[in-house]
């Protein structure tokens, strides 16, 4: 299973630091957002993961990542050169794809929870896995409908009139046929190459299956101003109560086994003094 983190776009809603700056870098009470989608792929399991992204953004990136051997992991990197839809992941990432199945990340989505859902998602190698999450505001996303029966029967991209609660996050499980799909959708009348409509085949196909997500799991949006400082303050208080970090992911490196204990120590090594490195070399003492 690969792993890709889409993390491009303009950020509009963010302005005036959208001018210089990606929604994906900002922080979220103590780490760049994209530590957060990151951890997900690493607790799942996942170690080859490409990140896309616009030609501003990449190098940065490259400069908190590198090629992610310190985390062991393997972390390429491409280019998307305009926000031509979510679904154009596929394509872009078609090469680093090759023969496997796929899983995708939106760079602003977070997730907090028992997340055993997404790898047991993961081992089914036949068709495509979404989810449904119950949300107050279904307009702004992709809308699930279910039959009685809790059947997946439609899917909406941001509907006027929403036919449920239930939004779909931007979390994705696919198996290879993905990359052929996404090649042959059209783009949608505002221009983008739609995960809904990349969705909707499937469902078409009855290779669809849809979980719900449980209300223990926390999701996140981050799109607006609001939301990031709602992240932030979520997270600061987890963080300051329990004492300790959501989405470290040096600490789910050496938890999951991707570095051995002299790596662990190496890498923390190379972080200047902070409360990061002392959280590190705490999880470091006791384990
Ligand atoms: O967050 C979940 C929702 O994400 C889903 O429910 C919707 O079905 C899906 O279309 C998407 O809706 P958004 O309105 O949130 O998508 P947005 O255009 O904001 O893109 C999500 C992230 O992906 C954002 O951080 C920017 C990045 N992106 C987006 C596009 C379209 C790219 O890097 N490139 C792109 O071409």
């Amino acid at each position: 299973m690969k792993g890709i983190i889409l993390a491009g776009g303009a950020g509009s809603r963010l302005y005036p630091v959208s001018k210089i700056y990606s929604k994906q870098l900002t922080l979220i009470y103590d780490k760049p957002l994209i530590y957060y989608p990151l951890s997900i792929l690493m607790l799942s399991n996942i170690r080859e993961i490409l990140i896309i992204s616009n030609e501003e953004t990449i190098p940065l990136y490259q400069k908190l990542f590198e090629d992610g051997s310190d985390y062991g992991i393997r972390i390429e990197y491409a280019l998307q050169t305009a926000p031509n839809g979510i679904a154009e992941s596929f394509i872009i990432g078609e090469k680093f794809i090759g023969s496997d199945s796929v899983t995708l990340i939106l760079g602003d989505n977070i997730f907090y929870g028992n997340i055993d859902f997404i790898y047991r998602a993961m081992q089914k190698n036949d068709g495509a896995t979404i989810f449904g999450y119950r949300v107050n505001d279904p307009e702004r996303y992709g809308i699930v409908e279910f039959d009685g029966s809790g059947k997946a029967i439609s899917i909406e991209e941001k509907p006027k009139q929403p036919r449920s609660n239930f939004a779909v996050p931007g979390l994705y499980v696919y198996d290879n046929e993905v990359v052929e799909i996404s090649k042959n959708i059209k783009p949608s009348p505002r221009g983008e190459l739609e995960i809904t409509d990349v969705n909707n085949v499937y469902l078409q196909n009855g290779k669809l299956n849809v979980e719900k997500i449980g209300r223990g799991v926390a999701w996140l949006d981050t799109g607006t101003p609001e939301s990031l400082l709602q992240a932030s303050n979520f997270f600061g208080v987890i963080e300051d109560r329990q004492g300790l970090k959501v989405a470290c992911i040096e600490e789910i490196a050496y938890y999951k086994g991707f570095i051995d204990k002299e790596n662990f120590e190496k890498l923390i090594s190379k972080i200047p003094n902070s409360l990061y490195k002392s959280y590190l070399e705490k999880v470091l003492k006791e384990n």
